[in-house]
């Protein structure tokens, strides 16, 4: 199937560091459809071969074993074209239509790899130019907002040039295999979903851990903070797929339906439940993995004093027949002790224990990343001596050894050919990106104006004390203090 993708931002960070690479992945692996072209655009002038030249170049960052030979680079450069494009001036969307124009009917996707702020400008003129037919699809790159109203403004703006169909807004947890393996163990297994409720399970916790700082990107992480990088997209959108309700078919709309009546059934935040349930810190220097590392306020451009969050974990509850009173917890932070990322259902105690000793809980934890596996934790009984006393065993699946052999995706690779192939179901919808800021709406509002500021916490920790207080409310510890 031909198709023409076009990068609108084709020299910046992320078309070279993540899109280009997840293209020529998926050219290697032979999944990347046969006549299709990739157009980088960008302000600067530059020849066909002076873009394949720059993108060369920039792949000598990337790990070995994504890296092409130089025949491979050769190979896949054929696709790589290059225009200039300023994105106030009508006459280089003329040329861009004219370039789609020498393919009349071929199917093409425009990725909006550029700041939001410049959404307006872009989509309108688009709209201008004829650039919004049938035949055309844009990818919306997060940040979609940095709030409830400019998010809806981002929207409005999409949504006089393009319907919903055609606007795919990206959350690249989505496209990892490891969270779509979420919705295959739920509803592609008939074991977990009798005990899936409130009456089986106990707390459910999700972690977003990173080892790594903001880096460079200092200036754009201070405007952002953890909240609105982790929270309100990737957090949320794993919670929806562990609490929605099964969906009545595998299409975008129904489990986007599903999704989005979770999101509605969050319980709101007050003024009073966000200083009680919300916990957020900022990182000081320490030690990941035996080396030094800078607090936040010493990263650079970031603004000395700074309250920025980089750690949040917050409880919630989902007000629903199914989850009334269940605790989610939800946790993310930068600088954290590892990088880890998992999920852990705790299932709730035996209700009447006939073996001595502490009686274990079971505890199903999903981890997503670095590993991508299963762990169901179980209470058995040894046979050592003459002790009924059990003990806790772990039943650990790890999905790449289970499908070795296979080339499991990368998030980019799947979600660009999914943007290519006109699949809708790894994008978020318009309405559950709102309805998310709506729900983090009110912990922003309180945090403009609670004078404590973020707490502090050591470099190569798990965040504040005050996460770890969060939980031992409930009785119930974080997964690394059980
Ligand atoms: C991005 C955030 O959305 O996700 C980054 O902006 C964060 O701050 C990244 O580091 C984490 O993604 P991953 O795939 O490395 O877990």
């Amino acid at each position: 199937m031909a198709f023409d993708l076009v990068l609108f931002g084709g020299t910046g960070d992320l078309a070279w560091r993540k899109l280009l690479p997840a293209l020529f992945q998926a050219f290697r692996h032979g999944t990347l459809p046969e006549g299709g072209r990739i157009l980088g655009m960008a302000r600067d002038e530059r020849t066909d071969d002076e873009y394949r030249a720059f993108i060369k170049e920039r792949f000598d960052d990337v790990e070995p074993s994504k890296r092409p030979s130089d025949d491979e680079f050769a190979a896949f450069a054929e696709r790589l074209f290059y225009r200039r494009m300023d994105l106030s001036r009508p006459d280089d969307y003329i040329t861009l239509r004219d370039w789609l124009g020498e393919r009349p009917g071929v199917p093409s996707v425009l990725y909006l790899a550029v700041s939001p702020s410049l959404f307006p400008v872009v989509c309108e003129q688009l709209g201008a130019h004829g650039l919004n037919h049938d035949g055309i699809r844009v990818v919306l790159e997060k940040p979609l907002g940095h709030d409830l109203d400019s998010a809806q403004e981002i929207n409005t703006i999409v949504r006089r040039v393009f319907t919903e169909n055609q606007a795919l807004r990206i959350d690249h947890y989505l496209g990892k295999p490891s969270v779509q393996n979420l919705t295959a163990l739920r509803f592609g297994n008939a074991l977990f979903e009798p005990l899936w409720r409130r009456e089986s399970i106990a707390s459910v916790q999700i972690t977003l851990a990173e080892s790594l700082g903001v880096g460079t990107r200092g200036d754009f992480y201070d405007g952002t903070g953890a909240l609105r990088d982790m929270i309100q997209n990737h957090a949320l959108q794993l919670l929806t797929m562990i609490a929605m309700e099964p969906p009545a078919s595998n299409e975008a709309h129904a489990i986007r339906d599903e999704k989005l009546k979770v999101l509605r059934s969050l319980k709101p935040f007050d003024a009073v439940s966000v200083a009680r349930d919300v916990v957020r810190g900022q990182y000081r220097a320490g030690q990941i993995n035996g080396q030094a590392v800078p607090g936040y306020l010493d990263e650079v451009k970031v603004p000395p004093g700074s309250t920025c969050e980089t750690f949040v974990a917050l409880r919630t509850e989902i007000q629903n027949w199914r989850w009334a009173g269940v605790p989610f917890y939800l946790r993310t932070g930068k600088r954290l002790a590892t990088r880890d990322a998992q999920i852990v259902i705790n299932f709730r105690q035996v209700p009447h224990p006939i073996f001595p000793g502490a009686a274990g809980a079971n505890r199903l934890v999903i981890k997503l990343q670095p590993e991508d596996g299963l762990e169901l934790h179980l209470m058995a009984a040894k046979g050592a001596g003459n002790s009924d006393a059990l003990t806790p065993v772990r039943l650990d699946l790890d999905f790449d050894r289970a499908f070795s052999g296979t080339k499991r995706v990368g998030a980019y690779e799947r979600l660009l050919l999914d943007a290519i192939g006109g699949r809708l179901n790894l994008f978020v919808r318009s309405d559950e990106q709102e309805q998310a800021w709506r729900w983090v709406e009110p912990i922003l509002e309180h945090w403009r104006t609670d004078p404590q500021g973020p707490r502090p916490y050591a470099a190569g920790s798990w965040g504040p004390a005050s996460a770890s207080a969060l939980v031992a409310r409930d009785n119930e510890a974080w997964a690394e203090e059980q």
